[in-house]
């Protein structure tokens, strides 16, 4: 406790603490919480995530940890909680936002991610939509993953873990009773987030946002977890313009959890989709580039009746005998050996 980095969690915890109490208890708070009772979020949840909400004034935090004597001008710049101003004074960090508190894998709050929620207000227009700690001691981004800390025992338990985009997604997620979610938050899967996975899981599927920045996302992360090739992956594909809260909201966490168990892809059938995205199957030449696209996507399958399942798919949708596809295949497979 004595160490920097006992001192950040310290201040953190504190952070996290005041912060709570001002969206639960306050009159500045309240604008906040109803956007969140809005969006369908339970005061549950409110509590199993320990959300809060920063004021709007420039110096509430910094003064709330004055009065606890967490004064320390070193660990405060540290923190990530402030900004630095040219004549030495510093500011919070977060105003007016909500926040998410982002934990470790036992649980302590090491970062914040605050999210605008005055629609169509300034502050929509001025900045992004999330606002996120900077990296510190104790915040590392690439190594973090949210909800780990709550959804380890259930992965263990149900054997496998939802990858989610965002904050949002998770916590309805939850409220619908899937508890093995993860949220990347918005960026491309790290190859510590993946080590991180292995400890808990060999089976992932993958549900981001349904729009096309979500695919690419869905793409890299495949492209990724393949090498670590004992990983099993599916991919639950939300139809487009949705992602996994707008489709609670929309249909129902009934529907959900059906669409989660059901709905989801082989990895070989979510690339043949996504590659006939980038052609005009009507055109003979971009049915060429498809097939050998396919065809070169297919050499990561290594279970000999997929293979044959996917062949006879192409076999039939474009006419084309087993035998020249398998040869086309096995050209694939010897130049990429
Ligand atoms: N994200 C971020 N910074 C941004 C935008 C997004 O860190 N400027 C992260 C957040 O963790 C966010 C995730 O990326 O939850 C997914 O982004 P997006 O799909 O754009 O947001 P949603 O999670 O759908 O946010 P909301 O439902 O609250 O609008
Ligand atoms: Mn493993
Ligand atoms: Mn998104
Ligand atoms: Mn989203
Ligand atoms: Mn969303």
């Amino acid at each position: 406790p004595d160490s920097t980095k006992g001192k950040l969690l310290a201040v953190y915890e504190k952070a996290q603490l005041f912060y709570h109490h001002i969206l639960m208890n306050t009159k500045a708070g309240e604008a906040a919480l109803n956007y969140l009772i809005d969006r369908g979020i339970t005061e549950e949840s409110i509590e199993t995530f320990k959300i809060g909400f920063s004021p709007p004034q420039r110096e509430a935090l910094k003064m709330y940890l004055e009065n606890e004597n967490l004064d320390d001008v070193d660990i405060l710049k540290k923190s990530g909680l402030f900004s630095d101003r040219e004549d030495d004074k510093f500011y919070d960090r977060f105003t007016n936002r909500i926040l998410f508190p982002i934990t470790d894998a036992k649980g302590q709050t090491v970062a914040f991610s605050g999210r605008i929620f005055l629609e169509n207000g300034d502050q929509q227009r001025r900045t992004a939509k999330y606002m996120n700690s900077p990296e510190t001691e104790i915040f590392n981004k690439r190594r973090i993953l949210f909800n780990y800390d709550k959804a380890r025992p259930i992965i263990r338990r149900e054997g496998e873990v939802f990858l989610f985009e965002g904050f949002m997604d998770v916590i309805s997620a939850w409220q619908a009773g899937i508890r093995n979610g993860l949220a990347t938050m918005g960026t491309s899967l790290t190859e510590e987030q993946v080590h991180t996975l292995d400890k808990v899981t060999d089976h992932i599927v993958i549900a981001y946002d349904g729009d096309s920045a979500g695919l690419q996302a869905i793409k890299r992360a495949t492209e990724f977890i393949s090498e670590e090739t004992h990983f099993s992956i599916e991919i639950a594909a939300f139809p487009e313009k949705m992602d996994p809260d707008d489709f609670i909201q929309k249909k129902g966490p009934e529907a959900f959890k059906d669409f989660l168990a059901h709905g989801r892809d082989t990895l070989m059938s979510f690339l043949m989709n996504y590659h006939k995205k980038e052609v005009n199957l009507d055109n003979e030449s971009d049915q060429l580039k498809y097939i050998d696209k396919v065809l070169s996507e297919l050499t990561r399958v290594t279970s000999a009746v997929e293979r044959e399942m996917y062949l006879n798919q192409l076999s039939e949708r474009f006419d084309l005998s087993i035998e020249s596809l398998k040869e086309q295949l096995h050209g694939h497979i010897i130049s990429s050996q």
